[in-house]
């Protein structure tokens, strides 16, 4: 085991450090950052899902008074590299075809905003258009199976023999599952202000990752990564959109290099966001449980069917979830994909564990209504003793502990497992549990530095990032224990890729992997200069080896409890109290780790009753592409939503004894407000999201 450090500053709900900047407005988002004479940018997009730009008129726009150029693929600056793999995405303005729509074609540079608006409106565009096909289903002839999926998760997986298994079995239930393509909206859409002179490219970015920006862009430009600087000091949520650049930030870096030194800015409208920034694949998943009459599963089969784009395939790994969550000796999972004319998939909050999990406990709800067993007692008779994909035991897995406090908490030794049996008031009343799980990700190659300043406190700097999570408070909590004094003695510095090499703030894993660096150097510094070090005193760290991560299977676990009211003539859905219970190892801040969780489970909740992208098949968009249309959750639909966790920690994890919430929080979510949504009307509805049309 690592040796843990010892938790003084952890554990305690200190206030958001940012917090005072952020309510009165003086901490700087990425567009708002103080540039010198800025131009402003606004994006053409193309309006064809497939072809080729065969004239691009851009005469009337450049006419525009205000207007100081329009780039197009004639005359934007060329990238360096060949355009292939990821690149595929970040190479705009680079050739003349057009790959999915809403693609951007064209950027204007004005003296403000609304004139680079404007102008935009004006290029005039003439396409060869090609036929173009955004239409997934799981019957296609084209379906194919990526080499891996991602985070490198093997496509494919067999365990014994699932099909004499699932004949052979007393109980069965397998049936579809489909989950819509799904969009992140964080707070603040995407945003960058790039600066080009002598000295390389800055980029003020709304990212979850400075050094990854960095990393991706300073390749396309031509630039050492020493000559590109990234600047985030904060950043309004992210959900993993923001966890690589995208097109738009080198929209922004070509057009800097053509305003002679002028910084420019350019926000992504929400609109646009439907198009360039990513998106969750839509699924169609087929779920195939075997069991015996007691429950217990002997087969467990996971067939997923997703779309990626044609020019970067993105496999989201729907299925992974299935592989060691249950203890089914027999076990099959598969992902195949479809090449769309779609844009790019990526991130979106717990890619994969969300919508996989969506199905799988929504199956095993079907199973426990199938043999008669209460849907908490299903579970933990399928709990395994060790990890059934690795055969390693488990680092933690108090998976039943966490069902069983769920359960207590929520009044759930009452319940009356009958369908439709409630109905008060006009309404249908129920409720549903699901289990959850989230793996730990440590993301290596992290450095940190400690000074000891003139003025007696010690400043800690990593190139890491706070997306609204409370990066600036926990890792400051972190710093001070390690550095054994108080976090008033601790002065932070994150956000710059000034600052030491840092993983992305995603795979709920940036304060393990920041946090563990700040531990290394807090623990040079003090070898080196002791508890009584003058004034500039420096050192670097890297994180401790964590040496039992390889010999254990380290994942978080929860379960999500929901009580839903089904309005019985109108099938409105109301969800009056949302519960999950998570054992993640230490919790560093309890105030923004219970923001995290309570965050995360909303977004299930959203996932589960609103959450829909449509595309019209006959112009490849998303037609609603706006929160006016795209529904969320809302105030309004939140009620009484609470999260609690298991004291605890995991010393094989990291010196903090951390696994990372981030995640976990929204999976599972969707499938006990799901069931709950069953227990109350009878209908199981297996598509989301849970509509009213769907109910009745
Ligand atoms: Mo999260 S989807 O790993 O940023």
């Amino acid at each position: 085991m690592t040796e843990t450090i010892r938790a003084r500053a952890m554990g305690r709900p200190l206030e958001r450090l940012d917090g005072r900047d952020k309510v009165v407005g003086q901490a700087p988002y990425a567009y708002e950052q103080q540039v010198t004479d800025p131009l402003y940018l606004h994006p053409v997009q193309a309006v064809i899902a497939r072809g080729r730009i065969n004239a691009i008129d851009t005469a009337d726009a450049e006419s525009l008074p205000g207007v100081v150029t329009v780039l197009t693929h004639l005359n934007a600056p060329r990238l360096t590299g060949d355009g292939d793999g990821d690149d595929r995405e970040l190479w705009v303005l680079q050739s003349d075809e057009v790959h999915f729509r809403g693609q951007f074609i064209g950027v204007v540079v004005a003296e403000t905003s609304e004139i680079a608006r404007h102008a935009a409106d004006l290029v005039r565009v003439e396409y060869e258009r090609w036929p173009h096909d955004v239409e997934l289903s799981a019957d296609r002839d084209d379906l194919y199976a990526p080499d891996k999926v991602n985070a490198g998760h093997d496509t494919d997986t067999d365990v014994g023999d699932v099909a004499a298994a699932l004949a052979d079995a007393p109980v069965v239930v397998d049936h579809t599952y489909r989950t819509p393509m799904e969009y992140n909206n964080p707070m603040e859409p995407h945003a960058t202000v790039a600066v080009w002179d002598a000295g390389g490219l800055t980029m003020y970015d709304s990212t979850q990752g400075v050094h990854v920006v960095r990393q991706r862009l300073a390749p396309l430009f031509g630039l050492d990564p020493g000559h590109v600087r990234v600047v985030a000091p904060h950043v309004g949520g992210g959900f993993g959109s923001k966890g690589a650049p995208h097109a738009h930030n080198v929209l922004a870096g070509l057009a800097a290099q053509v305003t002679g030194g002028r910084p420019v800015k350019l926000a992504v409208t929400r609109q646009q966001m439907f198009s360039v920034v990513g998106h969750r694949t839509p699924t169609i998943q087929r779920i195939g449980l075997g069991a015996e009459t007691d429950g217990r599963l002997t087969a467990l089969v996971h067939e997923v069917v997703e779309h990626t784009s044609r020019i970067v395939e993105y496999a989201e790994q729907t299925a992974v979830v299935s592989r060691m969550m249950y203890a089914a000796p027999n076990r099959r999972t598969r992902h195949r994909l479809a090449a769309l004319d779609v844009p790019v998939p990526f991130w979106m909050r717990a890619p994969g564990e969300a919508p996989g999990a969506f199905a799988l406990e929504v199956a095993m709800d079907e199973l426990a209504v199938a043999c008669g067993l209460d849907p908490v007692e299903l579970r933990i008779r399928n709990e395994p003793d060790v990890d059934p994909e690795s055969g390693r035991p488990f680092s933690g897995r108090r998976m039943s502990e966490c069902l069983r406090e769920g359960a207590r908490r929520f009044g759930w030794e009452s319940r009356d497992p009958t369908p439709a049996a409630r109905l008060r008031d006009g309404w249908l009343e129920g409720t549903g549990v699901a289990a959850s799980v989230y793996p730990r990700i440590m993301q290596t190659g992290n450095r940190a530095w400690v000074r000891y300043g003139p003025d007696g406190r010690y400043e800690v700097g990593i190139g890491a990032v706070d997306i609204g999570t409370g990066t600036w408070t926990a890792l400051t909590q972190i710093a001070a224990d390690a550095l054994e004094v108080p976090v008033e003695e601790v002065r932070l510095r994150i956000g710059d890729t000034d600052l030491p090499e840092a993983a992305v703030a995603g795979g709920s894993g940036g304060l393990s992997a920041w946090g563990s660096a700040v531990v290394g150097a807090a623990r040079a510094f003090r070898e080196k200069f002791g508890r009584h070090p003058s004034a500039g005193d420096e050192a670097t760290g890297t994180a401790p080896e964590s040496p039992a991560a390889e010999d254990f299977s380290m994942y978080s676990f929860g379960a999500q409890f929901a009580h839903v009211r089904v309005h019985a003539d109108t099938g409105e859905i109301r969800v009056p109290r949302m519960l999950g219970v998570f054992t993640v190892g230490r919790v560093v801040n309890p105030r923004t780790a219970r923001s995290q969780f309570v965050g995360a489970m909303t977004m299930g909740l959203s996932m589960a009753l609103h959450e829909e992208a449509v595309l019209d098949p006959r112009f490849g968009h998303v037609v609603n592409h706006d929160l006016a249309t795209y529904h969320i959750a809302t105030h309004a639909d939140v009620q009484d939503v609470d999260a609690i966790w298991l004291d605890e920690e995991d010393p094989r994890s990291n010196p903090m004894g951390i696994r990372g919430i981030g995640e976990i929080g929204i999976v599972g979510a969707a499938a006990a407000v799901a069931n709950a949504v069953h227990h109350a009307t009878g209908v199981r509805v297996r598509d989301l999201p849970i509509t009213p049309d769907k109910l009745f």
